[in-house]
């Protein structure tokens, strides 16, 4: 499916979709951090049914593999959003849809009704246009908030530079004009970067957003155990350990590296699930070993709705599980209950 994405797609536009920040060194670890594990399989376990299903803060899910938020799904297929809504809603796989999307978010509810759905959130500059963002998405049936908090301005995106940046014309954001993307860069004033105001956001955000919406909220791009703990504190029911695909702070640790801390001071209090070069079934067994209890993919979603739209993204997510479950039988675990620390061992050690 990458393949036929790189040749349908425009090299801005395949810039833009495969890109990371900087050097693309984090980019490049998010694979290289699966390859660092090797897996500890058991014989002779005598399996006939390997489940998948599992919930996600309450929701009944086919497997814990789900589609991260990614923007402008418009810029890959004509189906934008709604494709990617109906394969994930066909797979029955929860799919988060990005406050940039091309559709709005009614639109993306509407192509696929049954679908589990939760809306990710770029705060706005005015919190009046979040609130109202938050208020649209619960209405249309999200049921839970995804807040990203690793971009609070954009990361350096080098090879989208390079390549011709491939949002050279505004592309257009389904949700409305008003909804801005995160902020581009600071300028420099008296000496010092001064960054936007709507950039300078503290954890004081999450109880804000608690009194205008009863929807759980998730906190996603966090990467210690420290701010794991500041968000379940401030009122997250999961977070999700992730670099953002690489395109953020480049030299940032892996979201793989990351799961173990987090997982340790989070405990039972809140759902853990990660994402970052998760691209076989025997990846998500290694994320599910170190604790994690769901993990997103993002590239290659875009990938499969550029090769075939919303069939496209069924048949990629039917073969991440049937891999997963093929996996999950030659390792001796029928259900996602049996993954366990055991199962993994680190090839460094
Ligand atoms: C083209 C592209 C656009 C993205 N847009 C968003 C976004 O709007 N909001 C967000 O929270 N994350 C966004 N992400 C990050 C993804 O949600 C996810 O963290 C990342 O893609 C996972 O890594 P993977 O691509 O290796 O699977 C984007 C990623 C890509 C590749």
């Amino acid at each position: 499916m990458r393949g036929v994405a790189q040749k349908r797609l425009s090299p801005e536009v395949w810039a833009y979709v495969e890109g990371g920040a900087g050097e693309e060194r984090t980019l490049e670890e998010n694979r290289a951090a699966f390859h660092r594990w090797c897996l500890r399989p058991r014989q002779l376990a005598g399996i006939r049914t390997v489940d998948l299903r599992t919930t996600l803060l309450g929701t009944a899910v086919s497997s814990p593999v789900y589609v991260s938020p990614t923007a402008y799904q418009g810029l890959v297929h004509p189906t934008a959003e709604a494709g990617t809504a109906r394969g994930a809603g066909a797979a029955g796989v929860l799919a988060m849809f990005s406050t940039l999307s091309s559709l709005s978010l009614e639109a993306i509810a509407a192509a696929a009704p049954s679908g589990p759905k939760w809306f990710q959130l770029y705060l706005q500059p005015e919190f009046q246009t979040t609130q109202e963002l938050i208020e649209r998405a619960e209405k249309a049936g999200y049921t839970a908030l995804v807040l990203t908090v690793d971009a609070p301005v954009l990361g350096p995106r080098d090879r989208q530079t390079r390549d011709g940046v491939a949002i050279r014309s505004p592309v257009p954001i389904g949700n409305g004009p008003r909804i801005l993307p995160p902020a581009r860069a600071p300028e420099l004033r008296n000496g010092a970067y001064e960054f936007p105001e709507d950039a300078t956001v503290t954890w004081e955000i999450l109880g804000q957003l608690r009194e205008v919406t009863s929807l759980p909220l998730v906190v996603k791009g966090i990467l210690t155990a420290e701010d794991a703990r500041r968000a379940v504190d401030a009122g997250a029911r999961a977070v999700i350990v992730s670099n953002h695909g690489g395109r953020q702070l480049d030299g940032a640790m892996t979201g793989l590296e990351a799961v173990p801390e987090v997982v340790e001071a989070v405990g039972a209090e809140a759902e853990v699930y990660m994402d970052g070069g998760v691209r076989r079934g025997s990846d998500v067994l290694t994320a599910l070993a170190l604790g994690a209890k769901a993990v997103g993919i993002g590239r290659p979603v875009l990938w499969a709705l550029a090769a075939g739209g919303g069939a496209g993204v069924e048949r990629l997510l039917s073969l991440l599980n049937l891999e997963l479950a093929v996996s999950m039988m030659l390792a001796g675990r029928r259900s996602l209950t049996e993954i366990d620390r055991g199962l993994v061992a680190s090839r460094d050690d």
